[in-house]
């Protein structure tokens, strides 16, 4: 099978850009990937930074939801410790009935200790172990709700309860009848599961319970841990793991020649977030060693043009399925290209033709490597 493409939207924003221009941003891209061919738009949720400035991504879905038609949508992720587990069941299952099916549920833990200050979550708390604890809880919760099915449950973060509908006088009596909310068709969504660190809890999570697996691209290393503890982690609970499944997100930009795309990213949208906001975040992050240890440089030496030449998949059709297909052989490959979303809302050309040529020309010659052709870890 060849290579989905789908549209992560954190947003990436400039700072200076109002709600409704982001808001817009996110409906009009949600709408070009639909006609594009995108399979799968994942959007954020923040609650603290400036440039991932979305609070609520189930907005853009149900603005979008009636001007879509075959694009799947997933918040990620909906950071589970966040959220009173049951009032969030039940906003997932009514968007998921509202699009029909055209939803899966992305679950993460949080990235930013300032996000989880502001829920109510601080000092120790904030551990990873401590947030994976606080997923596990809210996602039991929120499977009983949607099971309908009365119970009541005192748990370590939140409470919760179902009630048990009472029996009906009449077949005219309809006041006592509870509102259904689960998803779209009775059935749990799909979930997907954001994994960033090299030994990540939440991959191990996503394998248990046979969730999409969801990395960020940030090195070789990471990439082939983040397969191997979900793959363990699947195998052991009785299920095969499936590549295609995986989707990886990445900066990735086309253009009609090698130098056309290198000059639109170094100097258009996606080169200012970097230097303004992602390159000093993925240092606090340690996102550049992954990258300069692939590559053999001093991290602090990693700028804008080594992530552009090195890192990135930037370039002319050609290229980017050379360089797809290079990274497939090395990490094993994915299912779902999850392109990183920027700000191109003062001039979409540009973005909108990428995303074309992503879909059309590069995604259809990019498969999964045969088992052989791999490169030995
Ligand atoms: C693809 C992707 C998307 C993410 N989106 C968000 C997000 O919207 N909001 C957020 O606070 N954290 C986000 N995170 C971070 C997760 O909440 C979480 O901190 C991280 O996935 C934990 O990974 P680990 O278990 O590998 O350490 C995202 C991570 C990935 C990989």
């Amino acid at each position: 099978m060849t290579m989905d493409t789908g549209l992560i939207f954190h947003p990436y924003m400039r700072p200076d850009r109002t709600a409704r221009q982001t808001f817009e941003w996110g409906v009009q891209s949600s709408i070009a990937c639909d006609r594009i061919g995108f399979t799968t738009m994942m959007i954020s949720e923040h609650a603290s930074q400036i440039w991932e400035n979305i609070p609520n991504p189930e907005l853009i879905m149900a603005a979008a939801a009636l001007q879509t038609s075959r694009i799947k949508f997933a918040p990620m992720a909906h950071i589970l410790p966040h959220h009173n587990p049951t009032k969030l069941a039940m906003t997932v299952g009514w968007l998921s009935q509202i699009l029909e099916g055209r939803y899966f549920m992305g679950i993460g833990a949080g990235a930013y200790p300032l996000a989880s200050y502001m829920h109510g979550i601080r000092g120790e708390d904030q551990t990873t172990e401590h947030l994976n604890d606080m997923v596990r809880e809210s996602l039991s919760i929120m499977e009983k709700i949607w099971k309908r099915e009365p119970f009541f449950y005192e748990g370590k973060y939140w409470d919760a309860g179902f009630p048990e509908e009472e029996v009906a006088l009449t077949e005219e009596d309809e006041q006592h009848k509870l509102a259904n909310y689960s998803p779209w068709g009775g059935a749990f969504p799909e979930f997907a599961v954001t994994g960033f660190s090299a030994n990540s809890p939440s991959m191990r999570l996503a394998g248990e319970r046979n969730f999409k697996p969801v990395s960020i691209y940030s090195g070789l290393d990471a990439l082939k841990r983040h397969w191997e503890i979900y793959s363990e982690a699947n195998i052991k609970a009785g299920f095969t793991p499936d590549r295609q499944r995986h989707a990886v997100s990445q900066t990735v930009f086309c253009a009609d020649t090698d130098a056309e795309a290198k000059r639109l990213v170094m100097e258009g949208p996606i080169g200012y977030c970097f230097n303004r906001y992602l390159i000093p975040i993925w240092r606090r992050f340690g996102m550049m060693d992954g990258f300069a240890k692939d590559h053999g440089i001093d991290p602090l030496k990693a700028d804008l043009e080594f992530l552009v030449d090195k890192v990135f998949v930037v370039g002319s059709p050609d290229t980017v399925v050379d360089k797809l297909n290079a990274l497939f052989v090395q990490c094993g490959g994915w299912g779902t290209l999850q392109v990183e979303s920027h700000d191109y809302y003062d001039d979409p050309a540009p973005w909108f033709y990428s995303l074309e040529l992503l879909a059309r020309e590069v995604a259809p010659r990019v498969s999964l490597p045969h088992a052989k052709n791999l490169q030995s870890a």
